[in-house]
C-alpha cells in the first residue's frame, strides 16, 4: 500500500494591507481592542480584479516548484474555500488547474470552512493510499473580503485574504507517511457561523434588499468557547491515539482565528511558545488558507526541517474541526 507524504508548501498574500487603525475609521473599534481580544494587527486584502483562484494559483506555483514534481504528474487538485470565484460552478479547483496548465486532472472544491485544509489533506491521503491518485495539489484559498460585512465590527476585524498550497505524493517509505488525520463535524452548531442568504434555503427576491445576509455572520463569543473545548479535546485525542507526546511535536500549527484560542489550546497541551506557530497578527483569520500560510511562513523562515513532525489543528463553520500529524517530507 502506498503512503501519502507531505512534500512541499507554498503561499501567497495580496499586497494591500488593512490595519487595525484603518478599521477603526470604518467601524466603532480600536487597535487596542482588536489587539487585546484577537492578537490581530493587520490583514491582507485582495484587489478587486484578483479572484480566489488567482491567490490559489500563486500559492500553488510555489508549492509545485518546491516539490520537484512535474506539473504533468499532478493528477488531482482539491481546493478548500468558502469564498469561491463563482457561487455554484465552476469550482475554483478547476479554474486553478486550468490557470496552472494542469491537464487530465480530477478537480473539485470542498466546503469545510476554516477546517478546509485539514479536510483536503484527509482526502488527498485517502486517494493516495487507495492507489487512485499519485500527486495531489491541495489548496486553501480565500478572498474573505468578498463575503465580509465591513459594517459589522464583530466580524470585519477578524478576516483577511490569502492562499496556501501543498503537494501530497505517494511514497513507499513509511517514515515519510502522514501519520493520521482526524476530521469531525456537528451541524447542531450551524448557526454560530454562517452566510445565511444566497443558497437554496433563501428567498432569491430578497437578495437585493438583504444583500448583507450573504456575508459571514458569527456568534463570536459562543464560537470561541466551543472552539477552545473542541480543539483541545481533538488534539489530545489524536496524540493519544497515535501514542505521541506534545514534546515530540516540533511545530504545532493551529488555525489562526484568535491568539487567545491558540494560547488556551497550546497551554492545555503544555506546548512551549517555540512549538506554537503564530501568524494571526499579520494575516488575521484566512479560514481554509490559514494553516498552509502558517506552514509556509515556517518554511520561508528556514524553521521547517525535513523529517520534523507537525501537528495541525483547525476549527470552523459547520461546525467542523480536524487535526493531523504530518511529517514534513520533501523529496530527497
Ligand atoms: O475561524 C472560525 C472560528 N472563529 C473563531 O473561532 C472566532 C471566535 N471568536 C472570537 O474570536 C471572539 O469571540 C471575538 C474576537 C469575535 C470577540 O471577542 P469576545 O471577547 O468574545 O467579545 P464579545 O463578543 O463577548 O464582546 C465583548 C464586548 C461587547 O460589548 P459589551 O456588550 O460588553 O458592551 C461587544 O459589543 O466587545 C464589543 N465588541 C467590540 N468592541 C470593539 C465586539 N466587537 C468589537 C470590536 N471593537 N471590534
Amino acid at each position: 500500500m502506498p503512503y501519502a507524504a507531505f512534500r512541499s508548501i507554498g503561499a501567497y498574500v495580496p499586497q494591500k494591507i488593512l490595519t487595525n487603525e484603518d478599521l477603526s475609521k470604518m467601524v466603532d473599534t480600536s487597535d487596542e481592542w482588536i489587539t487585546k481580544r484577537t492578537g490581530i494587527k493587520e490583514r491582507h486584502i485582495a484587489a478587486e480584479d484578483e479572484f480566489t483562484s488567482d491567490l490559489g494559483v500563486k500559492a500553488a506555483q510555489k508549492a509545485i516548484e518546491r516539490s520537484g514534481i512535474a506539473l504533468e504528474d499532478i493528477d488531482m487538485v482539491v481546493c478548500a474555500t468558502i469564498s469561491p470565484d463563482y457561487f455554484c460552478m465552476p469550482s475554483t479547483a478547476t479554474i486553478i488547474s486550468t490557470k496552472l496548465g494542469i491537464k487530465n486532472v480530477t478537480a473539485f472544491d470542498i466546503s469545510a470552512a476554516c477546517t478546509g485544509f485539514v479536510y483536503a489533506l484527509a482526502i488527498a491521503k485517502a486517494f493516495i493510499e487507495s492507489g487512485m491518485k499519485k500527486n495531489v495539489l491541495i489548496v486553501g484559498a480565500e478572498k474573505l473580503s468578498a463575503i465580509t460585512d465591513y459594517t459589522d465590527r464583530g466580524t470585519c476585524i477578524l478576516f483577511g485574504d490569502g492562499a496556501g498550497a501543498a503537494i501530497i505524493s505517494a511514497t513507499q517509505d513509511k517514515e515519510e507517511a502522514i501519520i493520521d488525520v482526524h476530521t469531525g463535524a456537528d451541524g447542531e452548531y450551524a448557526d454560530l457561523l454562517m452566510t445565511p442568504n444566497g443558497g437554496s434555503g433563501s428567498v432569491h427576491d430578497s437578495l437585493d434588499t438583504e444583500a448583507r445576509s450573504c456575508f459571514m455572520q458569527m456568534k463570536g463569543n459562543e464560537t470561541f468557547k466551543v472552539a477552545v473545548r473542541t480543539l483541545t479535546k481533538d488534539v489530545k485525542d489524536i496524540l493519544q491515539h497515535n501514542n505521541i507526546k506534545s514534546e515530540d511535536i516540533k511545530h504545532f500549527v493551529p488555525h489562526q482565528a484568535n491568539y487567545r484560542i491558540i494560547k488556551a489550546v497550546g497551554d492545555a497541551l503544555k506546548m512551549t511558545p517555540e512549538q506554537v506557530v503564530l501568524t494571526v497578527h499579520k494575516y488575521g483569520n484566512t479560514s481554509g488558507a490559514s494553516i498552509p500560510m502558517a506552514i509556509n511562513d515556517l518554511y520561508e523562515s528556514g524553521e521547517l526541517e525535513a523529517g520534523e513532525m507537525m501537528l495541525l489543528d483547525a476549527f470552523g463553520g459547520g461546525l467542523t474541526w480536524g487535526s493531523a500529524l504530518v511529517p514534513f517530507a520533501p523529496l530527497k
